[in-house]
Parts: structure tokens; sequence; C-alpha cells
């Protein structure tokens, strides 16, 4: 059937325009704006990792398609951290780089999901992840979640249970999460994961805060347990952990017979990841631990502040907030955006709740590692009292 003008319905599901009218309105009325709705470091990587680094001298053809696979280097670099880091010795044919977490999701989502599908998505969750699923013409069955971790009597099997259908395919888990900051107990992974094989899904495993955690020690990878290393896809990225959002280098990984799908598949994405950053990601595998150490102790300070600005407990890792404003506002106010509003005129961006789940309307999300420590301040400053709420 014509379609012309209209575009794609799925298309239509995924476009908003929230954020580019809030940062309007901040504009309209400041000279500096604190963009905390974003998730991202102000840090810049390692100086071997940068792009400028990266030198032709070094390395034949550069800027040549790198193979669909990735750089063996890189993969060896790779195959190298997990088994520091997670003491799991990967199997290199079951490694693809990809550009990012975001288009490893969206790979592996075209190779396993038909429209039609559900995804379990338990919520908040990373806004993208919902985008993803729902440009497949897939469900994403939103399940509040993790905002839900603390209570005494969270059944957390029987509540993902009471979302399984016939059309359920898979279940994604996020941890450390974006946005709340939560680091998912083994007790509740277990519980998930008993869904997962009982009902054979698939399980998405997002690593992006992997090595942001603020706990003694490292938390254990989901993906390890031993009940879904069969069935889990894992996303890992450099964004987060070094610094490198715009080298648009990842890794995705799982069992072979899928990975061999999942490379096809690639080749007809983006064929591969840019091949100058694939040689930047080497050195942060390699050299970047330090780097990594020191920005976990930054982000750790800078989430206990703006945790204590607005008034929330401090998080167990990530790089992000998750506040239940509803105190804040007016009963009649359907939602979060007259207190987003608010925090615009004073120059400061903030995410609406919405964005990480429906069921979230009257909760925002605020990025502490955006901005360096002296602007966070200034921006914690201006709106930490509109985050108090009238006695
Ligand atoms: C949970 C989660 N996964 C994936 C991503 C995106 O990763 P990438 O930059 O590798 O696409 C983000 C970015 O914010 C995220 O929060």
């Amino acid at each position: 059937m014509p379609r012309f003008p209209d575009i794609s319905p799925y298309a239509h599901a995924v476009s908003h325009r929230v954020y580019s009218t809030l940062a309007e309105r901040a504009r309209a009325k400041n000279d500096v704006i604190y963009p905390l709705h974003v998730g991202d470091t102000y840090r810049d990587p390692i100086v071997e990792a940068r792009a400028e680094r990266q030198l032709s001298s070094e390395h034949t053809g550069l800027h040549k398609y790198a193979p669909v696979q990735g750089e063996p280097a890189l993969i060896e670099a790779f195959l190298e951290f997990v088994a520091r880091r997670h003491e799991v010795s990967l199997d290199r044919d079951c490694v693809q780089v990809m550009s990012g977490a975001t288009p490893g999701l969206n790979v592996v989502t075209q190779v396993l999901l038909e429209p039609g599908d559900e995804v379990l998505l338990p919520s908040p969750f990373w806004p993208l992840s919902r985008g993803v699923i729902a440009t497949k013409g897939a469900v994403p069955v939103q399940i509040p979640f993790y905002t839900r971790l603390d209570e005494p009597d969270l059944d957390a099997e029987a509540l993902l249970e009471s979302k399984v259908t016939e059309r359920t395919v898979a279940l994604y888990i996020n941890t450390p999460n974006n946005p709340t900051g939560r680091v998912v107990s083994e007790q509740v992974v277990d519980a998930m994961f008993r869904v997962a094989k009982r009902h054979d899904l698939w399980v998405l495993c997002d690593e992006a805060y992997e090595e942001i955690y603020f706990g003694p020690t490292a938390p254990k990878a989901v993906w390890k347990h031993p009940d879904v290393r069969d069935r889990a896809i894992v996303f890992h990225t450099l964004s987060k952990t070094f610094g490198l959002a715009g080298a648009r280098i990842g890794f995705t990984h799982g069992p072979k017979s899928v990975m061999t799908a999942i490379r096809g598949m690639q080749t007809f994405q983006t064929y591969c990841a840019p091949r100058p950053m694939q040689f930047g990601a080497i050195q942060a595998l390699r050299h970047g631990a330090p780097w990594v150490a020191e920005s976990r102790a930054h982000y750790e300070a800078a989430g206990r502040k703006a945790a204590s600005a607005l008034g929330v407990p401090a998080p167990d890792g990530g790089t992000f907030l998750f506040a239940d404003v509803s105190a804040l506002l007016r009963p009649d106010d359907h939602d979060c955006m007259p207190l987003l509003e608010r925090c615009a005129d004073r120059g400061v961006l903030i995410t609406p709740g919405r964005s990480c789940g429906e069921h979230y309307p009257r909760w925002v999300r605020l990025c502490f590692t955006a901005v360096p420590p002296a602007q966070l301040d200034e921006a914690l400053e201006r709106i930490a009292p509109l985050f108090r709420a009238p006695s």
C-alpha cells in the first residue's frame, strides 16, 4: 500500500522533541547551560586512545574498511580485558566488534525479533533500549522494577513471570542500571534468570556500566550466571568505561550459533566499526585501567554530591540519579514538565522520567558526569532549592 508522504509507523513511535524544547527555553534565559540530561562524561580519554593519536604511518590503510568481525588485535585486547576483569576466557569466534552498544542491540534485535514479539523490559531503563526494540515492530513490555528493589515483599520472579506471554522472546537486563544507579543483587538476578530459563527466553545483558560501580568490589557480571550462559547476548561498550562515546566502539558476544547470524546481519548494518578508533580502543583496553579507577573515584564523589542535593540515596554505580518528584508537583500537574521547565529556566537540563518508562511521568533523571565538578556544583546550586519539598 502506498505510504507517501507518511513514514513508517515504527519511526513515528520513536521520535520526540522534549529535549530541544527545553534546551530552547534554557538558552533563551541563560548564558551558561548545564546539560545534565546527556549521558556522557566530561573526562577526556587517555592520550594514546584519542583520535588524533591514530596515525597512517603506524597502521597501513588506516581509513580502509576493517574486517566485519573487527580488527584482530582489538579482539585480542578485548579477550584479555574479559579474562582480567571477568575471569572468563571467551572464544574469539563468539566476539563481534560493534559501533557501540546501541548498534549492537540493533543488530541483535534484528536477528532475534519479529514484529509483535515481546521483550521484558524492566523499568526504568536506558531510553534507547525501548526505541531499538520498538523500531523492529516488537513490543517492549515495561515492568516497574529497578525502583522497587528495596521493597521487602518484592517477588521479582513472580513480577516478571506475570508479564510472560506466548509472544515473549527476550529479557533485557542492565546493571549497574541507567537511570537508577542500582546494582541488582545476585538474589534478584537469580530470580530473573529462573524466569528466562523456564520460558526459553534470550537474555540481553547490557554491561555499559560494568566498570562504574562504587562498592568496594566489582559486582559479578550477570552474564556469567550458569543459568544463562547458553542464552546470554552481552553488550560491552567503551563509551562509558573509557570515555570514548564518540569513538563508537563496543563488543557483543554470545553463543556461537547466534553470533554467526549476528556477524551476517552486521555486514548489512554498519559493516564494520570505525577502523581508526578500533586502534584507539586497543590502547584504551591495554592501558586504560588507571584512568578507569580514577574516573570511578571522581564519579562516585559526583554521584554523592548530586544525590545529597536532590535528596535521594547515593547511587551504587552508573552515571545517573533517578528521583521521584511527585511531592514537588501540583496535584493537577500530570507529569514532571513544570519542574523540568523551572530547571531549564535556571539553565539546567534534566530528563523527564517518562523517557525511561511509561510508569515514571513524575520522576526525573540527572547525569552527574556530564559536566566537570565545578560546573556540577554550580548546576546543583541552581536547582537544589527546586528539589526541596514545600513543608
Ligand atoms: C545502559 C546503556 N546501554 C548502552 C548505552 C549506549 O552505549 P553506546 O554509546 O556504546 O552505544 C547507554 C548510553 O547511555 C546506556 O546507558
